[in-house]
């Protein structure tokens, strides 16, 4: 998990937020707008202290009782006027706001569907949930508040001092005193900050993941009776998540001390100061009242720059935390470094007609395939592997457990990128297609059969073309003889529980299968799709694919040799090697190695390989 979790040190906060620009500008208009309603609204606050200067040395003194009322009723229109005006500006950006999050929420989401999958492996699914939800809300409230009210704090300190140092400039002086060690203070905090803040929201995506795995997998840690170290290991991650709040908490503790204390103190100071010159005579009774007024009414946009600045700190991480996933590439149309010289001149290496789609079946020619995240001095999963399917031919896949079958077969839809070689679909390299039409030709099923919490009709036609019906759904649970779902409560519409759960294995896996055949595809890949089958739904399934099978080029990894026999012939895959291509029979006889992976007798003749 540490792998996401990026060093902070010299970000610069305002750099990082700026990226949030090109979601920011279709609402940039509203958004100024109600900046520039707060900027007013928050200096029309300015404006009380100067109408009661006006009140204490005017009708006050002389004893007016009718001023102080039209006093007291322009105080009482400014307060309006100063609550409208900041409703009005709520009401400018709520909507934009929300609009601006949800945009982001969409994008986050499209580009993590088109990553490939060797990221998927890489990141914890809780870092990516938690920058889905937590960090995109922190945004959403930054760009409400604090964005805004560092500009408006800014404009409301700088008019306030300015009236103050008009009214009396000693003591505007005196008032400014603390400014200088309130700015170090920022800029110390803000550093300190931004690496608790980071710290902060990995430890909730670690904590996210930790949730999501055990709610999934809640069957296994009730069955291990590991409720209790799981809560343990929970206990243990969020202790640390609240120890690192506790730390945030403790800076904004002081910060806010510093912020709060220094300017009080001055207030103080010139409060003891003034009340000396209104006695001296110096200075009016109403120019103390107005300036200390002011200093009052500065207090709040001082002392909220310490969580406002907090805040923006945790919305340069989490814009941070957004950009990382974003900054990863997608899948690309074409590998830059492999395909551009093959593409021109490659095709007639394997196919016979110079590149032209042909009836050639699959073809892999050299392919050698390493993990991304593998270390560099391992050997590769496959090593230079030449496998040719026919057109309208079922090859099995056979090999050890763990030798690279599941591996190769999800280099066929590019699920993942050889790493050197090529395979062709009809003599046209598959890194020459755009993706969906690679994967509208290739249909698949894996080991795991994964189904959505949707329809068990949506589930299989996932696998069909736009308006596929019923007469294709009906056919391919036919072939997988997943007839059960017309029995179930609301037949094919009846919901599956998230993962389909709520299926047996068996079942989540036919209609796995239904999924993968339902398109007709022209070219299948099935790993291990009748595993959890009984021998005669296996014979079964196997009797009604042999039809769709017998025009379509298929690549079947097998363990067991009922599976096995559905196909035309086989491969042996041994050590990221094809050692062997024959029937079954004919491997049976040869190859010792096959003979002992299906029958499960120690070979008597280990050397007798190699016999293609
Ligand atoms: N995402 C991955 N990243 C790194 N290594 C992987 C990854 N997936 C699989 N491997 C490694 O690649 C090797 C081949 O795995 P693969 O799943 O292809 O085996 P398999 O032949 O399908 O095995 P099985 O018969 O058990 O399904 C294994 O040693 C495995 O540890
Ligand atoms: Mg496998």
């Amino acid at each position: 998990m540490s792998t996401t979790h990026a060093p902070t040190k010299d970000r610069s906060a305002a750099r990082t937020l700026a990226r949030l620009w090109p979601y920011v500008r279709p609402v940039r208009v509203r958004l100024f707008a109600a900046a520039g309603v707060a900027v007013v609204a928050s200096c029309t606050g300015l404006v009380f202290p100067l109408v009661l200067k006006w009140m204490v040395d005017g009708p006050v003194a002389d004893r007016d009782s009718a001023g102080v009322w039209l006093g007291a009723l322009y105080l009482l229109l400014l307060g309006i006027a100063e609550a409208g005006l900041f409703g009005l500006r709520r009401w400018l950006v709520a909507r934009p706001l929300s609009r601006v999050e949800a945009e982001m929420r969409a994008d986050l989401y499209r580009h993590l569907q088109r990553l490939p999958v060797a990221f998927h492996d890489r990141w914890p699914s809780g870092q990516l949930l938690s920058r889905g939800t937590t960090d995109l809300m922190l945004l959403r409230m930054f760009l409400a508040f604090p964005l805004t009210f560092l500009l408006v704090n800014a404009v409301t300190i700088l008019v306030g001092v300015i009236i103050m140092l008009l009214q009396d400039w000693t003591l505007g002086l005196v008032i400014l005193g603390p400014a200088v060690p309130v700015i170090v203070t920022c800029v110390i905090f803000e550093r300190r900050y931004a690496h608790v803040a980071r710290l902060a929201q990995d430890q909730v995506g670690d904590l996210t993941t930790v949730v999501e795995e055990s709610v999934l997998g809640i069957r296994i840690i009730k069955g291990f009776g590991r409720h209790r170290s799981q809560a343990r290991a929970f206990r243990e991650l969020s202790r640390k998540l609240r120890g690192t709040e506790l730390h945030k908490a403790r800076l904004l503790a002081t910060i806010w001390g510093v912020i709060v204390t220094l300017p009080e103190l001055a207030l103080g100071a010139t409060l003891v100061l003034g009340t000396v010159q209104v006695a001296d005579g110096s200075l009016s009774a109403g120019t103390l009242v107005a300036f200390l007024s002011t200093a009052l009414a500065l207090r709040w946009p001082v002392e909220s720059i310490g969580f406002l600045l907090a805040m923006s700190q945790e919305a340069a991480t989490a814009t941070e935390r957004f950009f990382e996933v974003m900054d990863e590439s997608p899948e690309t149309h074409l590998t830059p470094v492999e395909e551009a010289p093959f593409r021109g001149a490659g095709n007639c290496a394997t196919s016979p007609n110079g590149g032209a789609p042909n009836n050639d079946g699959i073809r892999f020619t050299s392919v050698s395939f390493r993990y991304p995240d593998a270390p560099p001095d391992s050997p590769p999963i496959l090593d230079r592997i030449d496998l040719h399917i026919r057109p309208g031919e079922s090859m099995a896949l056979v090999g050890a457990t763990g030798t690279g079958k599941t591996t190769l077969t999800a280099l066929v839809p590019r699920l993942h990128e050889v790493t050197s070689g090529h395979i062709t679909l009809d003599g046209e390299d598959i890194t020459a297609m755009p993706r969906e039409e690679l994967r509208a030709l290739v249909s698949v099923a894996f080991e795991e059969p994964t189904l959505f919490s949707t329809s068990v009709g949506d589930n299989v036609l996932m696998g069909a073309e736009e308006g596929a019906g019923q007469p294709e759904l009906d056919r391919a649970l036919a072939v997988a003889q997943a007839d059960f779902a017309h029995a179930l409560p609301q037949g094919t519409d009846t919901k599956v529980g998230e993962q389909g759960l709520s299926l047996s294995g068996g079942q989540r896996q036919r209609l796995a299968l239904a999924r993968a055949v339902v398109g007709k595809p022209r070219f299948l890949v099935l790993d291990d799709p009748l595993s959890a089958l009984d021998v005669h739904t296996e014979a079964a399934v196997e009797a009604a694919l042999r039809d769709v099978l017998a025009d379509t080029t298929a690549l079947i990894v097998a363990h067991r040799p009922s599976t096995v026999l559905l196909a035309d012939r086989v491969a042996l895959l041994s050590e990221g090697r094809i050692t062997a291509v024959g029937t079954h029979q004919e491997l049976l006889r040869t190859n010792a190695e096959y003979a002992h992976l299906m029958s499960g007798v120690q070979s008597a003749n280990p050397e007798q390989e190699d016999e293609r």
